[in-house]
């Protein structure tokens, strides 16, 4: 059986996950690199055996037509260009979140793949995670009923990172953009994927990067370069509601006077209840009873194997044409509410989708 050749653009910190799951599935061949930074490049080759380093996607795309997959871990104000290109050449593209920097971008994306008739995955890695997959196995039984309300936080209390995340122009937006994006997506995920219908949102420019304080965790860690500029929110808040019913309430910080980090997602149904903190909770009733749900295996949130899990089902949807569990289509309508967020934000009123 022939194996797929995979190609990353943008060799920073994230892509190492990719990277490592590529090198562990067997229909998988790492082949090439691409990075505008020489230095890093060179490292990410040596580090794992690449040698076709390129440092220019178009020079790659054109001198490698062999290569069958791209996976795109730019910063996020080049995951538009990187992926329309990587489509245009017809490879098969998994794009890290956030989509893009805003809606108009994601939808070009996903014209892209359309007219290529390529495959356009989102690395929305929350989808992936065991917790994730046994609540949607829960909800798709229709053991929580229909989910009316949600509440989705995802809080950190001096946690911006450093280089471009602070930097809107690379970034698009601070932490609501960033980690966000992850509990919203996961939250309309499971709540059956629903559209968007308006939006009310506040953002917070209160505190900055906190580079002020003297002792702190193992923040400011990300990217590999100084915050010479910090122009995001500290802090983003939204109600968000679905053309299903659903209403999603949604928070997110770099910088937040809170006693602890958050990172919680609750769903509310008419026959029961699920939060996740990061351990999956199921609340529910039975003969008359307010019961809750012990399982008898691991159902928290658990980072190792994402992933894995992630690359695995783009690798086998590009092989066998498996639906896919985390297609563009979603990161458009997650871009559109990312968007309205920061609108209504500006202007102080609701925005209508
Ligand atoms: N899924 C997750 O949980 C998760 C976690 C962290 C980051 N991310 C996402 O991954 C992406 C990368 O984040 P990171 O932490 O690895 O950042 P990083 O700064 O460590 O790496 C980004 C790399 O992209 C390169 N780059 C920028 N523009 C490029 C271009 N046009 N062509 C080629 N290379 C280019 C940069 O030189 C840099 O090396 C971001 O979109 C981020 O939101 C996702």
């Amino acid at each position: 059986m022939k194996k797929l050749k995979v190609a990353v653009i943008g060799v920073g910190n994230i892509s190492q996950f990719h990277i490592e799951a590529y090198m562990k599935n067997p229909n998988a061949e790492l082949y090439a690199f691409c990075d505008i930074n020489e230095k890093t490049l060179n490292a990410k080759g040596a580090q794992y055996g690449v040698e076709r380093l390129y440092l220019d996607k178009d020079k790659m795309l054109s001198e490698l037509p062999e290569i069958d997959l791209v996976s795109v871990c730019t910063w996020n104000s080049a995951h538009a260009e990187c992926t329309i290109a990587a489509l245009n050449a017809g490879k098969n593209v998994l794009c890290e979140k956030p989509m893009a920097l805003n809606a108009e971008e994601a939808a070009a994306m996903v014209e892209a793949a359309q007219r290529n008739n390529r495959l356009l995955m989102m690395g929305f890695v929350r989808r992936f995670g065991n917790d994730a997959t046994v609540l949607k196995d829960f909800i798709d039984a229709g053991d929580m009923g229909e989910i009316y309300y949600g509440k989705a936080s995802y809080l950190r209390r001096a946690g911006a990172p450093s280089g471009w995340f602070g930097d809107k122009s690379r970034a698009g937006g601070g932490p609501l953009i960033d980690i966000g994006v992850h509990v919203l997506d996961l939250s309309r995920y499971l709540a059956g994927s629903p559209k968007p219908v308006s939006v009310y949102g506040a953002t917070f420019y209160k505190l900055g990067n906190r580079k002020d304080i003297k002792l702190r965790g193992n923040y400011l860690s990300a990217g590999d370069e100084s915050n010479e500029v910090y122009d995001v929110e500290d802090l983003a808040t939204a109600m968000i509601r679905f053309d299903n019913g659903f209403v999603l309430s949604l928070e997110a910080s770099f910088s937040l006077n809170i006693g602890g980090d958050v990172g919680e997602i609750q769903l509310f149904g008419t026959k029961g209840g699920a939060k996740i903190d990061p351990q999956l909770h199921l609340y529910t009733e039975q003969n008359g009873y307010l019961t809750n749900v012990e399982f008898d295996a691991p159902t928290a949130l658990n980072f190792n194997g994402l992933f894995d899990n992630e690359i695995n089902h783009f690798v086998d949807c590009c092989k066998d044409g498996r639906e896919c569990r985390s297609p563009g289509t979603d990161g458009v309508e997650v871009a559109k509410i990312l968007d309205a967020i920061y609108r209504s934000a500006k202007t102080g009123h609701e925005v209508a989708l």
